[in-house]
């Protein structure tokens, strides 16, 4: 078995070293912070929504990996995919345990809880999808499975939404920080349906920012109208103003311009120098 920190030939590699180490950095945080006493009258509930937000960073960080590596011109980046979807998976399953536990171990409620409760439902659904995906991500099974795996590990894409949704419906009336991950998560589809040339280019990163932020606009819209009695103009109004502090449009807005400000920096030094230009 090849251990995570090492790649296929067994040479040690700093990246996945570093990887392996931060992923357990949130996990040490809240039962270093649960064992000093410092997480309120309710640890249960701190430690559900502590795993849940890890979870679903992970698993978006997994699905940037590849945007960023073929941004930045950087390959090894992909070595790492793996393990940051797998650690959004260990999250996923603390998450669930920690609900069990919630619960006081009583299979029966928490069994009929997931049937009854739609958000509880879909959660469900995606973490056996994941926990699926996890099972088939061994060198070994990409190689047994072929073509098949391509297709089966598609499936990334519509399991994300289905948390981004999970993460919506119970966040109940504030649901900024879900609008933010759903915003971010429309970038990253955009950008995989640019034609390759444009991904590897530089022209189409601005018009990606914006078509992101005003996708998370379009979200947020949708959200508010369908899901809730506020009036969802009032919110989208808020979009035109800093009034009332940066809105997840805005947020996902400077992440595009940032990603723009990288892609730029690395094609400047991916460029010869004067000696590189007159050798060739
Ligand atoms: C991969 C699967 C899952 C992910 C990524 C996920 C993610 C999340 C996130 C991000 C939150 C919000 C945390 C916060 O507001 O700080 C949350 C809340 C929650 N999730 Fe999940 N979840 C998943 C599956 C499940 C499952 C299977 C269950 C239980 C059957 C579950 C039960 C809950 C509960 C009870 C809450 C808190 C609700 C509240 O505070 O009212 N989740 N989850």
């Amino acid at each position: 078995m090849t251990l995570p920190w090492r790649d296929r030939r067994g040479q040690f590699l700093p990246l996945k070293a570093a990887v392996f180490a931060a992923a357990f950095v949130p996990g040490i945080w809240y039962a270093a912070w649960w064992i000093a006493g410092e997480a309120g009258p309710r640890p249960v509930t701190e430690a559900i929504w502590g795993t849940g937000l890890w979870a679903i960073r992970f698993f978006l960080i997994s699905l940037a990996i590849t945007p960023v590596a073929r941004m930045l011109q950087w390959p090894g980046l992909l070595l790492v995919r793996r393990m940051v979807g797998l650690t959004g998976l260990a999250y996923g399953l603390a998450h669930l345990f920690f609900y069990t536990m919630d619960q006081k171990f009583n299979l029966g409620t928490v069994l009929s809880e997931i049937l009854s409760r739609f958000y509880l439902t879909i959660g469900f659904v995606a973490l056996v999808g994941f926990a699926a995906l996890g099972v088939t991500s061994t060198n070994a099974m990409i190689r047994r499975m072929g073509r098949w795996w391509k297709r089966l590990h598609w499936l990334t894409y519509p399991l994300i939404a289905t948390i981004a949704l999970h993460y919506f419906i119970q966040s109940k009336a504030n649901v900024s920080e879900p609008v933010f991950v759903a915003g971010l998560y429309a970038w990253m589809m955009l950008w995989r349906a640019l034609p390759m040339a444009w991904q590897r280019g530089v022209a189409a990163y601005p018009g990606l920012a914006v078509a992101a932020a005003l996708s998370t606009v379009g979200i947020e819209y949708a959200w508010y109208s369908l899901a809730t009695r506020i009036n969802p103009w009032r919110v989208l109004a808020s979009n035109q103003s800093l009034d009332f502090g940066p809105r997840p449009a805005h947020l996902v807005f400077v992440a595009g311009v940032v990603v723009v400000a990288l892609v730029v920096a690395r094609r400047i030094a991916a460029r010869p120098g004067r000696a590189g230009r007159v050798a060739a």
